[in-house]
């Protein structure tokens, strides 16, 4: 009777070992697939549409993916955030005044998305362009921050 019992613990401490050790195998491989998920979604593009859509010197609004397409007299292009860099209200481009106005605290920015008026004091974010075949698109999953405005942030075709 009692050998019966030391193999029926011995069993049963065996039987929890494995499967204590399976569900943590199970846990670190769940978790691996997460992370692997997790950097596939670093970039959501957006097809903007063709160049040749976009007159010169002009600024476009995609507002369901909260951006400003601004085509500057050169050609170029800068995919420009609505998110106001004072404290985060949605600018709105003004093509009476040719400029970018924020409702909340009067906020102004130009076509380059750079401070003309503050309580901003940062330059509106931007997002990456790409251009493929004379398309445009724009990366919306990640705003690109900055001070100030410079040439190099403009894409051409
Ligand atoms: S949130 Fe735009 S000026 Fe304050």
């Amino acid at each position: 009777m009692d050998i019966i019992k030391k193999i029926t613990r011995r069993s049963f401490i065996k039987k929890a070992i494995i499967t204590l050790v399976s569900l943590e195998l199970v846990y670190v491989f769940v978790n691996l697939l997460k992370k692997g998920g997790e950097t596939k979604v670093s970039s959501n593009l957006f097809a903007a549409g063709d160049i040749d859509l976009f007159e010169k010197g002009r600024v476009y609004p995609f507002s369901t993916e909260r951006f400003y397409l601004s085509r500057l007299d050169d050609g170029g292009f800068l995919a420009i955030s609505t998110k106001c860099t004072h404290l985060g209200c949605t600018v709105q481009f003004k093509n009476s005044d040719n400029k970018f106005l924020c409702p909340c605290h009067a906020s102004a920015f130009n076509k380059h998305g750079e401070v003309l008026a503050p309580p901003a004091t940062s330059a509106l974010d931007l997002y990456n362009i790409t251009i493929e075949n004379g398309e445009i698109f724009v990366d919306t999953a990640t705003p690109v921050k900055r001070a100030k405005y410079n040439s190099s942030q403009i894409t051409y075709a």
